[in-house]
């Protein structure tokens, strides 16, 4: 069980007020707020330990060293990783991650025969890549559709993954809010000798995610989406995948030896971690995913499945057929993200009005453009919740609501 009080007290930008209005974050999908604890554990770091890694022999060179790498197993425990000294990458963020496997695996691997599949409700992210490297190589990209319920159109699925390489997709919508079936997805890739990629930014730090369990491939998933900060992102990479997959950002810090004739790179995860890591970054991601495990994925599911719920009824008792709130009514099949139009009031009027009543939701295309030409909008409000939001600030919400729904009549 989620105690409400004490998390709500563990997040400092909670205590922030917007036109003198207790602050209601309902934008965590775009990024998560951070716990004290993660934030104290970066400025510990930066006041006691802070040195280059993989370098210096002196004692806070090594314990920066030790910080950076025992990060790795943090993260990696969140997410049921066997061996996260050799699969857990630090990159950026997830699009960093998703451009490193594309480029590094894709760039090696595909053909001008050959085929991607990916899905028309994935993020930018995990499509202008493919776009790029598709100019290059000239394999075929397929698309999975979507129904009217907001959920993957997957009787063709056999069909798309006849003669593909590569199956791309993402785990929760950042728009639809849609849990995908990825099990279900990695055994119809492996049938068909596939690997499978999946976007885990919306996914990893609102469900249990196991990536043994599920039979993934590979994984990319932010930081500062999961309680911890902004500068540090994550590739999860099987050991044989990525000791099969070449350097992408290249320099110091990723080599074995570097000659006038050419360059020996490292081995392991290093090999992509070029010059100098968001090394305060990992200290803080570490300190972020304990946070997760000891709040519990399945606590913090339960918590914003029930919320979604209770957002839900209430948006529609208030609103009823004026209220469009786009991807699946059945909240077992979606996460805490709810994208919604409000009659004719524009997204961008709905965001403004809304942060007047210090309610923060994103509005726009979500980095989703092909979804948006699907749904037939261009853009949505989009409300999303994180373990630290209750059933009072979805009474803001539609609050909120209310007034915009009077001024815009
Ligand atoms: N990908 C983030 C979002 O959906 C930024 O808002």
């Amino acid at each position: 069980m989620i105690n409400e009080a004490e998390i709500r007290a563990a997040f400092p930008l909670l205590k922030r007020e917007l036109h003198n209005t207790p602050i209601v974050y309902l934008d965590t999908a775009a990024s998560s707020l951070q716990p004290q604890r993660v934030i104290d554990a970066m400025s510990h770091y930066y006041a006691n330990s802070h040195a280059n890694v993989h370098r210096g022999v002196y004692g806070t060179a090594e314990e920066a060293t030790g910080l950076y790498e025992g990060a790795r197993h943090a993260v990696g425990s969140l997410i049921g990783s066997k061996h996260p000294a050799q699969e857990i990458v630090f990159t950026k963020n997830t699009t960093e991650s998703i451009n490193l496997f594309v480029n590094s695996w894709g760039g090696t691997k595909l053909g001008p025969d050959d085929a991607v599949v990916i899905s028309i409700m994935e993020h930018h992210a995990n499509i202008v890549p493919w776009f790029v490297l598709q100019e290059r190589i000239g394999f075929e990209l397929r698309w999975i559709g979507v129904d009217g319920n907001g959920e993957l159109m997957l009787d063709n699925l056999d069909e798309l993954l006849t003669g593909a390489k590569v199956l791309s997709v993402t785990a929760m919508s950042n728009v639809l809010g849609t849990i995908n079936p990825i099990a279900e997805l990695a055994a119809a890739a492996h049938r068909h000798g596939a690997i499978i990629h999946v976007d885990g930014a919306q996914s990893v730090p609102h469900l249990p995610v196991d990536v043994d369990a599920l039979d993934i491939d590979l994984m990319s998933f932010s930081s500062h989406k999961m309680l911890g900060p902004t500068g540090i992102g994550v590739l999860w990479a099987r050991r044989e995948i990525l000791t099969a997959m070449p350097p992408f950002l290249t320099g110091g810090g990723m080599i074995l030896d570097v000659r006038t004739d050419g360059f020996t790179p490292a081995d392991g995860p290093s090999r992509f971690e070029a010059g100098t890591p968001p090394i305060a970054e990992a200290v803080g991601v570490a300190e972020a995913a304990r946070y997760l495990k000891e709040l519990g994925l399945d606590a913090v599911r339960d918590h914003e499945q029930a919320l979604t719920a209770y957002a839900l009824d209430r948006l529609f008792d208030a609103f009823g057929d004026e209220l469009t709130v786009h991807g699946p009514r059945d909240v077992a099949r979606r996460g805490g993200v709810i994208s919604f139009t409000l009659g004719e009031v524009h997204a961008h009027d709905i965001a403004q009005i809304l942060d007047s009543h210090a309610v923060c939701v994103r509005p726009g295309h979500h980095c989703a453009k092909p979804l948006m030409r699907h749904l037939g909008v261009p853009a949505t409000a989009r409300a999303s919740f994180g373990v630290y939001n209750t059933t009072a600030d979805a009474d803001a919400l539609v609050e909120g609501l209310r007034d915009a729904a009077k001024l815009f009549a």
